[in-house]
Order: structure tokens, then sequence, then C-alpha cells
């Protein structure tokens, strides 16, 4: 293949396809640097309504709008060439009726060019999904810990231990049957996200719900290590490139209140005379 060759990107068929194979490897991305990053590696690229908490220091993902959305889908668009790009809806914005589900999913859909959204719930969920699919919305479902209600959900607990597994596992069946392409379980526990991955066609991608889930997303800035605030037990560090950044602006400080920086390779000769142009 050619370096001009366009990739082809992968759709919800191939992700469909990928069941039972090698496991999906999903992250987020929130900017057109860090898609550019991930893109290569990844099979599943979510611009997750997380960037509400750890880009712009909100306390919750309630606050995030349409709007920011927009903003970083269309910024992470810019960096994709060959993975699948997945968008959140973001609280408030599928919940009242299945009309408004589909008046903000074709929105965010048709603004930012992304080819399939996620969203929040289960049972109570699967009519809007179902509406969806049925006008060309591919929807990736999401259960278990539903952070967008935190609230009802008394904090941010593993969900589907004893009773709850059945109405996690009933969930699970039914988003599948609404048509979702693929459903994230998150904070579930790891039984459990053996039997829902083994009961259903569609893949599982786990986040905290262990090993045997069809493949495993994780928010970009955990795993490197650049958001700090608070760290879930599922979440392990590849890199701590928050260290190295207040490091590196550690220096850069120092350096300017020394006077050391910048250096006269940093700066510009008022003549030029000779030598290359700057
Ligand atoms: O918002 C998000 O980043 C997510 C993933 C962590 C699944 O929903």
């Amino acid at each position: 293949m050619s370096a001009n060759t366009p990739v082809r990107p992968v759709l919800p068929a191939d992700i469909l396809g990928k069941k039972g194979a090698t496991p999906l490897v999903c992250l987020t991305a929130y900017t057109t640097p860090v898609a550019r990053l991930v893109d290569p590696h990844c099979d599943i690229v979510l611009v997750g309504d997380s960037l509400g908490m750890v880009l712009h220091g909100l306390p919750s993902t309630l606050g995030v709008t349409m709007e920011m959305m927009i903003l970083h889908g269309k910024a992470v668009m810019r960096g994709i060439s060959k993975s699948m790009p997945v968008i959140d809806m973001p609280f408030g914005s599928y919940e009242e009726s299945p009309a408004q589900a589909f008046r903000n999913a074709s929105r965010l859909m048709a603004e930012t060019g992304m080819p399939a959204v996620k969203l929040e719930g289960g049972q109570h969920m699967a009519e809007t999904i179902a509406f969806l699919t049925a006008r060309g919305v591919p929807v990736m479902a999401h259960i278990g810990l539903t952070p967008q209600s935190v609230n009802t959900l008394g904090g941010y607990k593993v969900v589907g231990r004893d009773d709850e597994a059945a109405r996690v596992m009933a969930d699970a069946k039914a988003v599948e049957a609404a048509g979702a392409f693929s459903v994230v379980l998150e904070k579930t526990p790891e039984g459990l996200s053996s039997r829902i991955t083994e009961a259903l066609r569609i893949p599982t991608i786990g986040i905290g719900a262990g090993v045997q889930c069809d493949g495993q997303i994780l928010v970009v800035d955990d795993m490197l290590g650049l958001f700090t605030d608070f760290r879930p037990k599922f979440v392990k560090r590849y890199g701590n490139l928050g260290e190295a950044a207040d490091a590196a602006i550690g220096a850069y400080a120092a350096e300017v209140r020394a006077g050391a920086f910048p250096a006269p390779e940093h700066s510009f000769a008022d003549v030029l005379t000779k030598g290359p142009k700057p």
C-alpha cells in the first residue's frame, strides 16, 4: 500500500465483525493532536463526555453541552484516519424522547462528521436506540455505571452485584435487541461482564469490567497520568506525563527567573549578515 492510498475507516459493521476475535482497543480523545496519537493504535476513538471533567474542570459530566461535544468532535475528526470515531451524546440531549435524541444525534453527526454516537442507559433507552438505528444513526450503548446518572445512582459505584446482576443482563440484551452495534460495560463485576459478553452477539467494551470483554476502553488522560484529580481502581497508568510536564514547566520557570532563557540560539540578531535565514 502506498502512502497515498486512502485508508478505509472502520465502520460499525467492522466492529460487529470483531466479536470474539482479538480484543478491541479503544481510547478517548478530545483534541486533534491526541487523536493523531491514538488513531494508529485504536479500533475505536471515543470523544467522551468525560471531557467535561478532564479538559474543562467540571465536577461531573452533567454540565457538558452539545456545543462542547461538537467543538471537540470536529477537532478529533481532523486527527482520525483509520480507527472508528464515536461521539458521546451529552446529558439532557437524548433522554426526553426518541425525536429529541434523533435531532441531536443527527446534529452531532452532521456537524462533526462522526459516524456513530454513544448514549447511556439500558432497557429504558431501548426504544430510543431502536428509533435512532432505524433512521441511520449507529449507536454504541453504555450500561452498568452510567456517569450521567451519578446523582440517582448515589456515586460512582460498581453496578451489577447481587440482585442488580439480572437487571444489568436485561439491559445488555435490550440494547442489543434495539440495534446497538456495541455496548460499553462500566464498572460491572467481572463474572457478570463475562456472562454478558457470552450472551451477546455485539461486542462488549469494558471499563472496569474485567478482561473477558470483547474490548477495553480507558480515558486517555487517565492512562497517561495527565488527569490526576482522582483515580478509579480500573485505571492503569501507562505513563506519567503529568509529572513529566510538571518537571518541564518547573525547569522553564527556573530558567526564566534566572535569566537563562532565552539563550542566544533562541533569539534573533538585529542585522542579518551571512548564514541561513531564520
Ligand atoms: O465519557 C467517556 O469517556 C466514556 C468512557 C470512559 C467509556 O464514556
